[in-house]
């Protein structure tokens, strides 16, 4: 059963990243010449996802006209003859990609964005990917998943080893070792203190969930900053069926943050085919 569905849940408050997040979503915030929802989008149609579903709120409305058609601009540019500009805003939303929009009337935490999807959901297995963790990875880091997906046909989160330090930051797993990438769960704690952390692994923004876990979610109690927790619905999954951990092949930008916004900026400058070398003369200079 492919992958065909995938949830963004984007209508949190984007409070680290204030003022710049007062009146626009994060995930539009742009690293290099892309906005961020744009990347994980991209992720998620390369993996075979041809639905995307968004969980909006209020301040939202630019990614649901970043993704819709620019009349205007499109006759302007063709009217101009700038035909690479023009395929540049025609390939944001391919001609067999959906984009459906769901609100989250109040932003009440990450499981409940993604209970609000469950209609739109059905009763498929679907991904869910946070914009706010730019992802890179060749094959794409949804791909690779959905890869463990099709071989697993059970749950998979993307996870990564992460600071003792930093396990307040992530919903952190423990559990039995399959092979060197995969890992069976056992448990799943939702930003636990270093001392009472399971593990170092932490979870990433990236999950493909089967649909039981919406009973799960609207069977938890508020959990972790009184919010509605992802993590808590899947601790209650894995108690009926298998959820592995996959530790992916790449690199995470934690752009919520503004440290991991700034590095991906300066990274994927220094990759980009027509920046990267002025760009990499540039901080030569700059660091001398
Ligand atoms: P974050 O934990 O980064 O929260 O959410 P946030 O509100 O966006 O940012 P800060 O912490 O205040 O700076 C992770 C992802 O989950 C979405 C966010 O939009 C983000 O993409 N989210 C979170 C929701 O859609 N709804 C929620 O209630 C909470």
């Amino acid at each position: 059963m492919p992958i065909k569905k995938a949830i963004f849940p984007v209508a949190g408050l984007g409070t680290r990243f204030l003022p710049a997040t007062k009146a626009q979503p994060k995930e539009m915030l742009p690293v290099v010449d892309k906005p961020l929802i744009q990347y994980a989008v991209e992720e998620a149609y390369a993996a075979g996802v041809r639905e995307m579903i968004f969980v909006t709120g209020r301040h939202k409305r630019p990614i649901e006209d970043h993704f819709d058609l620019t009349y205007e601009l499109e006759v302007a540019l063709e009217q101009a003859g700038k035909e690479e500009l023009l395929a540049v805003v025609r390939s944001v939303k391919p001609d067999d990609m959906e984009c459906v929009y769901v609100r989250q009337a109040q932003a009440l935490g990450l499981g409940h964005a993604v209970l609000c999807g469950r209609r739109l959901v059905g009763n498929d297995p679907f991904a869910v990917l946070l914009a706010d963790d730019l992802m890179v990875g060749q094959p794409p880091v949804l791909q690779q998943m959905v890869e463990q997906f099709k071989e697993w046909r059970a749950s998979i989160l993307a996870v990564q080893e992460v600071p003792p330090e930093h396990t307040r930051r992530y919903g952190i797993v423990a559990g039995t070792a399959v092979n060197d990438r995969l890992m069976d769960i056992t448990r799943i704690v939702e930003k636990p203190a270093p001392e009472q952390a399971p593990s170092n692994l932490g979870v990433a923004g990236r999950y493909i969930l089967t649909a039981g876990v919406f009973d799960e979610i609207t069977r938890q109690p508020r959990g972790v900053g009184g919010e509605i927790q992802l993590t808590d619905g899947i601790a209650g999954l894995l108690r009926r069926e298998k959820v592995f951990a996959y530790r992916y092949e790449g690199k995470r930008y934690d752009c919520g943050s503004k440290e991991g916004f700034l590095q991906a900026n300066v990274e994927l400058a220094l990759q980009h085919p027509s920046l990267g070398t002025g760009f990499r003369d540039y901080l030569k200079h700059l660091t001398l």
